[in-house]
């Protein structure tokens, strides 16, 4: 069989970075509840003239300018934060980054899962035809009301990768397991530009949801908890993975690291649970991004992983979760440049806690035509709205 997976992988984030010490001290909250209880130290905040589009594009330009355009029929656009009821965001994306008119382009949305989706569905893609290579851009805005319990969580990013045969980075394995289940403990309802969440209820249906998950590929005949060397967690807040990792600890019976920093004392195997936070302590929550930023930062960091069996577990709320499996390919380290990453998140412009939360309250209703104002750094922007539609520019 064709192994079939993810070839190259890239991260893009927002123009503006809120600290969340600075955040937590404006409210005379304890830094520590969101440093050490959530686990994030930043979250990233886009200008008014940057979106899901603009980050998404300016993800999947490297790769376009690393791999060409050669055999790209597909553009799968993963998103909870989508702009239009109707348009998929990567037809604007798709403009942005001159892809040919033969390239078909479509939006998936469940939550943070949809990503996981967009992987599946480009693995089926390319096993129909293994001379093709699908797009995937996985790009969201976390937004919650100001003061609410949520705030700190907040985030921006996006992740492109490149689906196709004979993969550079990791090989996806067909097995996976699956459990869907209706819970209303995130939603967005059509009318409003914040999310509402139950977080408590989204905290326990995550970590249900990856039992019944994980249990799903047990049944199906999956790889033991000791065959899987490194494993990644959808990361809304990076306390969550902790939390994932000791569930999936109990559910196996396996003795599992839970360490998630360089201070915290490792106990049991080590699954590279610390490594995989890097990038989402310091984005935030990106939603469909944030499971692949986590491999970004594992493949960044960990230079010993060729021939390892990494775990996935990809949770979207409402609910639709998946623990899959990949084996990283030998080279990879060779095409992965952490410094890359390190600049990008290093080189956002700090937002005073006044300017962040007057940003926040901006809304942009698409009934009257507007200017953005010229702020972000990214090669792509959103340049505002004429007669109801969206309009984007390379900057
Ligand atoms: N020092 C260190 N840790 C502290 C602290 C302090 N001074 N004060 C609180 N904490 C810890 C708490 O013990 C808790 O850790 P625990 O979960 O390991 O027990 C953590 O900080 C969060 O505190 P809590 O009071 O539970 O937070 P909250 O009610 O303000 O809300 C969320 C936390 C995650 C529920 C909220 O931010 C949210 O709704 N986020 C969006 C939803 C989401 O991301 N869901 C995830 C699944 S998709």
């Amino acid at each position: 069989m064709t192994a079939i997976g993810i070839h190259d992988l890239e991260l893009a984030t927002a123009h503006h970075v809120v600290d969340l010490t600075g955040l937590a001290e404006s409210k005379s909250i304890d830094p520590a509840k969101y440093v050490l209880g959530l686990g994030q130290t930043e979250m990233s905040v886009p200008a008014p003239d940057e979106d899901i589009v603009t980050m998404g594009a300016a993800a999947a330009l490297p790769i376009l300018e690393r791999n060409g355009t050669e055999g790209i029929r597909t553009l799968l656009f993963a998103t909870e934060s989508g702009v239009d009821q109707s348009k998929a965001a990567g037809v604007s994306a798709h403009a942005l980054l001159n892809l040919p008119s033969s390239v078909r382009v479509v939006e998936f949305k469940q939550a943070c899962y949809a990503g996981t989706a967009a992987l599946q569905s480009a693995i089926g893609i390319v096993s129909r035809n293994p001379g093709e290579r699908v797009l995937i851009i996985a790009s969201d805005v976390a937004r919650y009301d100001l003061d609410s319990a949520a705030e700190p969580t907040q985030g921006a990013g996006a992740v492109a990768m490149l689906v196709a045969a004979d993969p550079a980075l990791v090989e996806i394995e067909p097995l996976n397991g699956i459990a869907t289940a209706d819970v209303d403990d995130f939603w967005r309802p059509n009318d409003s530009s914040t999310a509402i969440v139950d977080g408590a209820l989204s905290v326990s249906a995550y970590l249900d949801a990856l039992t019944g998950a994980w249990n799903d590929l047990a049944e199906r005949g999956g790889p033991g908890i000791d065959e899987i060397d490194r494993i990644l967690y959808h990361q809304p807040f990076t306390k969550m993975a902790k939390k994932a990792q000791q569930r999936l600890a109990e559910v196996t019976g396996a003795q599992l690291s839970t360490a998630l920093s360089e201070n915290e004392a490792s106990v049991g195997r080590e699954t590279g649970l610390e490594m995989g936070s890097r990038y989402n302590r310091r984005l935030g929550n990106s939603y469909t991004a944030s499971l692949y930023a986590a491999l970004a930062a594992l493949l960044d960091h960990d230079k010993g992983l060729a021939g390892n069996r990494l775990g996935f577990f990809s949770y979207g709320s409402g609910s639709v979760s998946e623990f899959f499996t990949g084996i990283v390919q030998p080279g990879y380290d060779e095409r992965r440049d952490a410094a890359r990453a390190a600049r990008m998140l290093d080189g956002r412009a700090p937002l005073e806690i006044a300017d962040y939360r007057e940003l926040h309250g901006a809304e942009y209703p698409s009934a009257a035509d507007l200017e953005t104002s010229r702020v972000t750094a990214s090669p792509f922007r959103f340049a505002g709205i004429r007669n109801r539609a969206r309009r984007y520019e390379r900057s």
